[in-house]
């Protein structure tokens, strides 16, 4: 098990090829999302999927809220935010959808765990990768929008999704930092 928790890497936009992911590889992810621990049962969030099809709608809404929210835009962001549909396979928007059952901070542990269970997932995969973004005009008031969120919930990032050449499983972290008390 710590072997597989180890190798989760997260793979980033310029490593991704433009394979695009079977819906049921998805299916996993979010299967595996509401298997996070979570207090009460809550499972405080909901995911929107961009499939392929819909990958220039959601690089059009990104750059729009972009230049909205900035009046000198960046012309290398928006490049970016437009290479989108060539690059990614799937987005999946992350939504927190607080219980008010339990602390706010509980339904953010649990959602980072949520998100925990995609990564692991998709590191079995050897030809797909991913990462959690939270730029991209998180939470803006476009967005938002286009998610179509009630005014409690809190747009936590996307999932970015897409085919790599080359599993990158390396990597290096400190020990952890544990006082022992017998
Ligand atoms: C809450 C959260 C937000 C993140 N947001 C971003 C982000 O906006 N951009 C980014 O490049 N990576 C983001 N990451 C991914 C980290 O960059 C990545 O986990 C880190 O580089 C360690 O690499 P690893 O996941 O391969 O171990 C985020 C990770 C978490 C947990």
């Amino acid at each position: 098990m710590l072997k597989i928790i180890q190798e989760r890497r997260s793979h980033f936009l310029k490593e991704f090829n433009g394979q695009k992911a079977s819906d049921s590889l998805i299916h996993n992810l979010l299967n595996a999302a509401v298997w996070a621990p979570s207090h009460k049962l809550t499972l405080p969030f909901r995911f929107v999927v961009y499939g392929p099809e819909n990958l220039e709608l959601f690089s059009t809404q990104i750059v729009q809220s972009y230049s909205e929210r900035n009046p000198d835009p960046k012309q290398e962001k928006i490049q970016k935010m437009q290479s989108f549909p060539d690059k990614l396979s799937h987005v999946i928007a992350i939504v927190l959808q607080p219980s008010q059952k339990v602390p706010l901070w509980e339904e953010y542990a649990c959602l980072g765990a949520a998100v925990q269970n995609m990564y692991l997932s998709i590191s079995q995969e050897e030809n797909f990768g991913a990462y959690w973004t939270t730029g991209n005009e998180i939470d803006s008031p476009q967005m938002r929008e286009n998610l179509k969120l009630s005014p409690d919930e809190i747009h936590c990032g996307y999932f970015f999704i897409g085919g790599i050449d080359l599993k990158r499983t390396q990597a290096v972290r400190p020990e952890p930092k544990v006082e022992w008390l017998y």
